[in-house]
């Protein structure tokens, strides 16, 4: 069972990694690792964290024609992490083509795929005059959330305020996953359309995605603590 909370990693080096995780002394984790990381330090990083025993999303968010995201796919799933993802804004065939690929490529059960909808750090304005997108977030996200499922994605990366609506339309068991997670104390940074992590849950996401708010605090872990216990996790229960 995987955790609800994911760490996002985002850190440039394999050692600013190490030393982030020594303070949760040999606590298994679901981590994000994401294209800062991952174009510095490639599939040795993926490989180290397995053997400490994490949970891994690796976020590479996908986005080109379908062979090419196939092929990539392919070569993702050997790594043997739990989730990737892709923009569902690349079309049906692509993401069908990503599925394809991580069922090809991966030796036991194939990682988890999910799209991202709209960015958390996007909004109308962007997507309306900058991108030529018309109509509302909403109705974006929920056109790009159909699509996804169509294609045979097991769910999408959205805001989780957007997770009422993706569920209603997509069925309870369409995966969530949001970013966009702040405390009441934080500051919003570039995200847009942000929740804590209480209101997160309340609103039925499945995993939560952190980072800047446990990465950057003075204290990691009692950090992660408070948004476990925001969640309604206590520390006996998360399987160390
Ligand atoms: O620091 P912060 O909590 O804002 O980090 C959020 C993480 O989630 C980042 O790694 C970012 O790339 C990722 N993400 C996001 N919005 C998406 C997809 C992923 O913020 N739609």
């Amino acid at each position: 069972m995987l955790q609800p909370i994911i760490i996002a990693l985002d850190f440039e080096s394999k050692e600013k990694v190490q030393s982030f995780l020594a303070s949760f002394s040999g606590e298994r984790l679901f981590v994000k690792v994401g294209m800062e990381l991952f174009y510095q330090e490639g599939p040795d990083l993926i490989r180290m964290l397995k053997e400490q025993g994490h949970a891994i999303f690796l976020d590479l968010k996908l986005h080109d024609i379908p062979n090419t995201v196939h092929k990539a796919m392919v070569g993702l799933a050997k790594l043997d992490v739990d989730l990737v993802n892709v923009h569902a804004m690349g079309g049906i065939e692509m993401m069908e083509r990503a599925v394809q690929g991580l069922e090809e490529g991966s030796r036991g059960q194939r990682p988890k795929c999910i799209a991202v909808t709209q960015l958390t750090s996007s909004s109308k304005k962007i997507m309306n005059e900058e991108i030529s997108i018309p109509g509302s977030i909403e109705q974006s996200v929920v056109n790009l959330a159909e699509n996804t499922r169509t294609a045979g994605l097991e769910g999408v990366v959205s805001s989780p305020l957007e997770v009422p609506l993706i569920k209603g339309n997509c069925g309870s068991e369409f995966l969530t996953v949001t970013p966009g997670i702040r405390l009441l104390s934080d500051e919003k940074n570039d995200q847009k359309r942000v929740t804590t992590p209480g209101k997160a849950k309340e609103l039925g996401s499945d995993h939560i995605v952190v980072g800047r708010t446990i990465t950057c605090s003075e204290n990691p872990v009692q950090t992660y603590r408070n948004i476990q216990n925001e969640w309604g996790i206590t520390f006996e229960t998360t399987g160390r």
